[in-house]
């Protein structure tokens, strides 16, 4: 059976998409079978694994449009092989079109955890990239999920955004969409430790939630490679494979697949 992980934080620019093509690519390395998706119509994910989310086609738009529209989808056929050690379910504009027809679907939170079924055990690890928001995507990702990695830049105010997403999935577990969903940890991203204001929110983040949730260690710094290997449609490990950042990635990886 496969591991279900979101990777989720309702704010942009925290990490997400980076988050998920790292672990996915260390995942990979490990010699796990992993699969990403990208549920984020901007397509950053797609683009990011060196695939044109205006081309394309078919994409996890189709999958869960046909699913929506009450027919059973061929999930499989909306996978592509990466020029790295993962799989991509990729993203187009058009998934920003599904969030409205969900409205009138039953089920409207299981569509993509019904869809998932057919293909996990083709998987050790599927991940999910979310756009962000708490709509109804993201809520498809929680119900669907099994755990949840949440990203926070390390800067001023960024505690605030985790209670956001720490009380949608509360919710989630209280509505019974998914009971069982956990939380795999909160990832600091961006950080630099050298300043006293990195020093400082590690310190608040840990005193907040430090007792309940796992903050991921390492954190992972602030680098202009990470820009850098999106624009070569790279995986950090691919494209800077001895850097701190691939590092970084690869023992946040270990701790996941060490707690499997
Ligand atoms: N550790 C990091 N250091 C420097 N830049 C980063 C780091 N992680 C991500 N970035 C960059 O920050 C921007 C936002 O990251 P991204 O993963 O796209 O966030 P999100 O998916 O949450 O919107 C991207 O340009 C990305 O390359
Ligand atoms: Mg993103």
């Amino acid at each position: 059976m496969s591991k279900i992980i979101a990777i989720a934080m309702q704010k942009g620019g925290v990490g997400k998409t980076t988050t998920t093509i790292n672990l996915a690519a260390a995942l990979g390395e490990l010699g796990y079978r992993v699969l990403a998706i990208d549920l984020d119509p901007q397509g950053n994910l797609t683009q990011h694994a060196g695939f044109d989310p205006d081309q394309v086609t078919p994409t996890v738009y189709d999958v869960l449009k046909t699913e929506v529209e009450g027919f059973e989808s061929d999930a499989t056929g909306s996978i592509y092989e990466t020029d790295e050690a993962f799989h991509l379910m990729p993203s187009q504009p058009e998934l920003s079109l599904i969030e409205l027809s969900l409205m009138n679907t039953l089920s409207r939170e299981q569509v993509l955890a019904t869809l998932l079924k057919s293909i996990s055990k083709e998987y050790d690890y599927i991940l999910i990239d979310c756009n962000p928001s708490l709509g109804l995507l993201v809520i498809n990702a929680l119900t669907a999920a099994d755990s949840v990695i949440i990203p926070i830049q390390t800067e001023y105010l960024a505690a605030r955004g985790a209670l956001m997403i720490l009380s949608t999935i509360e919710t989630v577990r209280r509505k019974k969409l998914n009971a069982g969903l956990s939380i795999e940890g909160i990832l600091l991203t961006m950080a630099d430790p050298r300043t006293t204001l990195t020093r400082d929110i590690l310190e608040a983040i840990n005193q907040q939630y430090g007792a309940d949730v796992r903050i991921f260690e390492p954190v992972v710094r602030r680098s202009v490679r990470f820009a850098e290997s999106a624009v070569a449609g790279q995986s950090i490990l691919a494209y800077d494979s001895k850097g701190q950042g691939a590092e970084a990635y690869r023992q946040v990886a270990k701790v996941i697949a060490g707690g499997k």
